[in-house]
């Protein structure tokens, strides 16, 4: 990534060009000097992670409408959003007007607008975008970009024409640790990078084979907007024994296992877990995925899952496997064995995690977010340390103007330029590679994929998963 990529010349020429694309566009700064200009932003996916999404950019830009398909979850983030800017000792903020369906909320205020965070469930990522990008508006979508690859290149493709500001929620991808991983491996601290590996805990909600329950819909949840495009069908929760502190079905936050409306811990975690490898490795889509995991159902992601994915070599590095575990496998973590070198309290406290193993060392990162990465063995990581302090390493990433707040740098880029960066240019294909896993498990074989042909080339019964079988009339903006 060059530093150039917030260059302000490149953001007036798209927002100038969004302009001629779309009715109404109503990009308050274009042709302006917009640096400490408010944005009129909506929330779409009030709470949840769309609460901490609004406070990346809450203090700074106008929240003039939220909308979620829960009232009572509603009414409580527009409350908390109030009480944070009191918090930070700011003025009550303007009331937000509050919404359950989106589709109305951009046919009533589209006007307004200059920017939507997107917060839902997977399954209404590519909705709720595509009907933002319609209208000519900047898109924060939060990680999948979306849950099939279909919907990926579709959202990136009419993202592209329509020249909006783009980024998605992974925040490791604006952070100083990631960029410093990929330093240290392409400045030669741990000789040649041979082979990544990448865990985690999750799934940490119910997956695997489940029965549905039927039960009455709740009074505050509008169930059928929930399913959004999904088919129709009535509202049910968990068996007892699957159900949870954080909830008794789907929704919320349990729709995760669950391949209409999440994409197993693979999606979930894969778009953080994954990122620093697809960064390192010069954004390269796998051409072979294999899979082995628990038992899958038509339904459900499984309990836990080994990928290995077969990455071309790229003009950086050379063509490696990076391979993937989550969840527990017969009761104990699935994960892989640790190294030598690596200390067994570290490597004990590590919920998620990733090692890039070079010839002469591993960078290793404990988290999912490559926040905070080290190298062993410990001298290597002594040296490196001391070439930050002396100036001698050599920092060839761009640096985030607002690192661990990817809304709040989409925002800044819509204000003063650039582009963010999870810009959909890189977070499309970051989902793509993630997804492709996915396959894989649902197909339960090995896959070889044909990214030109968006295709897989040796198992055709795999293909039905690149995208939905149906989609409810009324979802997809015309
Ligand atoms: N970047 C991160 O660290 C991070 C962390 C958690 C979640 N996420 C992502 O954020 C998204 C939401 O996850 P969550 O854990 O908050 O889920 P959640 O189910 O807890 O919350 C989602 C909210 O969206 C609302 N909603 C559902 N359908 C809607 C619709 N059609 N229109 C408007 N509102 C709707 C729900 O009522 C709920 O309040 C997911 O894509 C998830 O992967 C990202």
């Amino acid at each position: 990534m060059a530093n150039s990529i917030y260059s302000r010349r490149r953001f007036l020429g798209a927002t100038a060009l969004a302009g001629s694309a779309f009715a109404v566009p109503n990009i308050l700064l274009r042709g302006q000097d917009g640096a400490g200009k408010r944005l009129n932003l909506v929330q779409i996916g009030a709470n949840g992670k769309g609460l901490s999404d609004t406070q990346g950019v809450t203090l700074n830009h106008n929240i003039i409408a939220m909308v979620d398909v829960d009232q009572k979850r509603l009414e409580e983030a527009a409350k908390k959003n109030e009480k944070y800017n009191l918090d930070a000792s700011k003025p009550a903020p303007a009331a937000p007007k509050l919404y359950k369906d989106f589709r109305k909320m951009f046919d009533e205020m589209h006007k307004d607008i200059d920017g939507v965070i997107i917060a839902t469930p997977d399954h209404t990522h590519f909705l709720a975008a595509m009907w933002a990008i319609k209208h000519g508006k900047h898109v924060c979508v939060q990680k999948p970009l979306c849950n099939t690859i279909w919907e990926v290149r579709e959202l990136h493709k009419a993202a592209k024409e329509a020249k909006v500001i783009t980024q998605m929620g992974n925040q490791g991808r604006t952070m100083e640790g990631q960029r410093l991983a990929k330093e240290w491996i392409e400045q030669g601290r741990i000789g040649t990078l041979k082979e990544i590996k990448l865990w985690t805990n999750r799934p940490i909600w119910p997956q695997g084979p489940m029965e549905k329950v039927l039960k009455p819909q709740p009074e505050n949840l509008d169930w059928d907007l929930w399913l959004s495009s999904t088919p129709s069908e009535p509202y049910f929760e968990f068996p007892e024994d699957k159900q949870t502190k954080r909830s008794n079905g789907p929704h919320p936050f349990a729709w995760r296992g669950w391949w209409s409306w999440g994409s197993g811990a693979l999606g979930d975690m894969g778009c953080h877990i994954m990122d620093a490898t697809f960064s390192i490795l010069n954004q390269v889509i796998p051409t072979k995925i294999e899979v082995e995991s628990d038992t899958i159902s038509d339904l459900c992601a499984p309990n836990w899952t080994s990928l290995k994915y077969h990455m071309p070599a790229s003009d950086k590095q050379q063509a490696m496997t990076v391979s993937w575990q989550d969840g527990m496998k017969n009761g104990v973590a699935n994960k892989p064995e640790k190294p030598d070198m690596i200390k067994q309290d570290t490597w004990d406290k590590a919920s998620s995690g990733m090692m890039f193993i070079g010839t002469e060392g591993i960078v290793y990162e404990g988290d999912a977010y490559c926040k905070s990465p080290r190298i062993f063995p410990e001298d290597k990581y002594t040296e490196a340390r001391a070439a930050l302090g002396n100036g001698t390493h050599k920092k060839t990433e761009a640096r985030s103007p607002m690192p661990d707040n990817p809304q709040g740098e989409w925002a800044h880029c819509i204000v003063n330029g650039g582009t963010p960066s999870s810009n959909f240019d890189y977070s499309a294909a970051l989902t793509e590679f993630v997804l492709l896993g996915n396959l894989a498990v649902r197909s339960q074989q090995a896959i070889s994929w044909d990214k030109e042909a968006m295709k897989v080339t040796n198992v055709e019964s795999a293909n039905q998963f690149v995208k939905r079988p149906s989609y409810r009339p009324g979802w997809i903006p015309a």
